[in-house]
This record gives structure tokens, sequence and C-alpha cells, in this order.
């Protein structure tokens, strides 16, 4: 006689009105069934961010984990003036970048150093933006460091039409040439600089819903209108897009596990001290070509 069995359940615990869910019952260093990496897919989709706590991933775990929902991302390649931000000695696979500012005899363990960072999206200045991103906290300072998030939907949703109708059908160039919290300047000459065109409202690949894609650190300018008018949009897109009221703040702790959806939000992180250590390992999902909203 065939043993009856009692399919796991995940609970889902909303964390803020904008996005953002606690996930738990789940070990993520264990085997997981399809069906309850359906139930955490399904939970994404809905929150755009997830978090697990109390984990215990050694990279494996984690890289095991991530590529239930595709196939590995691999750390993109700095242009050579920014090539030790990427270049940190203790990133050993190729899928994964170690955020930090930890440094072995003087030399960076990682990437992306100290301080505050402004609103992005990871690899925005790539033909296939990463579809998703995985971090896992591994060592942390006393205070800050913070990752925001904020909901890019409820961002174009909230757009008034005549915006919406200045950006319809518009593209926005995005490059990778950025300093962690300046505006992005770039020239004529973009050969040496890797950078891609993006429409400015995409559809979500997976929940056909209309996402603003522009963020403060990478996005340049908004293509085929004046600088002033460029300008102009960019800055009521950005206010729009990082209102508090779209946003969630996850705030560390050791054994934090958290994903996002990186076509459906921008993230950002606070400031913390300089002279403490803040090491959080990552590892992406490949995207696709990123289509605009209809
Ligand atoms: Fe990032």
């Amino acid at each position: 006689m065939a043993q009856a069995t009692t399919a796991q359940k995940i609970t889902v615990t909303p964390l803020s009105h904008a996005c953002g869910a606690e996930i738990s019952g789940v070990d993520l260093t264990k085997d997981l069934t399809a069906d309850v990496i359906r139930q955490i897919q399904d939970a994404w989709n809905e929150h755009i961010v997830l978090t697990f706590r109390g984990q215990n991933l050694s990279q494996e775990d984690q890289l095991r984990f991530a590529s239930h929902f595709g196939p590995l991302g691999k750390r993109k390649q700095a242009p050579d003036q920014l090539k030790e931000r990427t270049e940190g000695v203790l990133q050993l696979d190729p899928h994964v970048l170690l955020v930090s500012n930890k440094k072995v005899d003087g030399v960076p363990v990682g990437a992306f150093g100290d301080g505050d960072m402004w609103y992005h999206i990871d690899s925005g200045y790539t033909e296939r933006p990463y579809a998703y991103t995985f971090l896992y906290g591994v060592e942390l300072p006393t205070w800050g460091g913070d990752t925001l998030f904020s909901n890019m939907y409820m961002a174009y949703d909230a757009m008034p039409a005549d915006l919406k109708q200045r950006i319809h059908g518009k593209r926005a160039l995005h490059v990778h040439e950025y300093k962690r919290n300046e505006k992005v300047t770039v020239g004529t000459d973009l050969s040496n600089t890797p950078h891609w065109y993006h429409p400015v409202v995409i559809t979500h690949p997976k929940t056909r819903r209309p996402s603003l894609f522009v963020d403060r650190l990478m996005t340049a300018r908004i293509e085929g209108v004046s600088q002033q008018e460029s300008d102009d949009i960019l800055g009521q897109l950005y206010e729009i897009g990082e209102r508090e009221d779209f946003v969630y703040a996850h705030k560390w702790q050791l054994g934090d596990f958290v994903m996002w959806d990186n076509l459906a939000t921008i993230h950002a992180r606070t400031y913390f001290p300089k002279e403490e250590t803040r090491l959080l390992r990552r590892c992406t999902v490949d995207g696709d070509l990123v289509s605009a909203a209809a």
C-alpha cells in the first residue's frame, strides 16, 4: 500500500506594504522538492524580495539553491580602469562575488568597498541584466549597511499620466561607470565603457507587469531627448522610484539569506563605518533580453 506523504508547506510573512516577505520552514542546506521551489517562486513573484533567517550556508549550498531558478550568472568583467572593484582575491568561483570592504594583506577580498551605495539594478548596463540576485550575510558591522529595496511595479503605477506619456516608448542608457554614490557622467565615446540601452519601462518576464527600469547610479540619460529634458525626466523618475512607501529596508543579521528580483526592484546600501567589516556572499541567475512594456 502506498504510504501517504504530507506535502511541505512554506510560511510566507510579509515584511512591509512595499515589498519583502520572510520565508520560514525551509532549510536551504537540504535538497528541496520541486513543489517547495514552486512555492518559493510564487512568493517571489508576489513579494519581489524574500528573506530567510538563521541559515548556515556554504558557498556550494548557496549556488545549488540559486540554480533552481535559472542558469547561474558569472561575475561581469569590469573595464580596466575599474578592475580592482570586481577582482577580489577570495572570489575563487566565477559565479560568486564577495560584497565586502575586507582586505587581506592590504588586498580586497571582494568588491564594492565601504560606505553607502546609491540605488541601482545589478548589471543593468549589460544586454541581459541578471534576473535574480542572492546575498548571504557572513560578516556584519555593528550598525548600518542595510539593504534598501524599492518596488518598481509600484513606482510605475504611481507615475502621473503626463510623465508616462513623456517616457512612452523611450529607452535609457545604462553604463558601468560608477563611484557608488555619485551621478554618472558620460561623454560621447562609450567604446571603453560597458553600456546598454533598455526600455525605461519593461514588461516583467514572469509576472507580465510593467516595471520602471532606471536607477540613480548607472542610468546616464534618456535617449532621443535633450540633456535638460533627460535630467528633468530622470529626476522625476528617481523621486518616484525611491519613495519611502515603496521601500523595504533589510537590517542584516548573521545567517540571513536574501534573494531579490532584479527586474522588479532597485536596491541601495546605507552607510556603515569603514573600520568595521561587512562581507556578503553574492551569486546571481542570468536574465534574458528585457522587453518594453506594451
Ligand atoms: Fe547591487
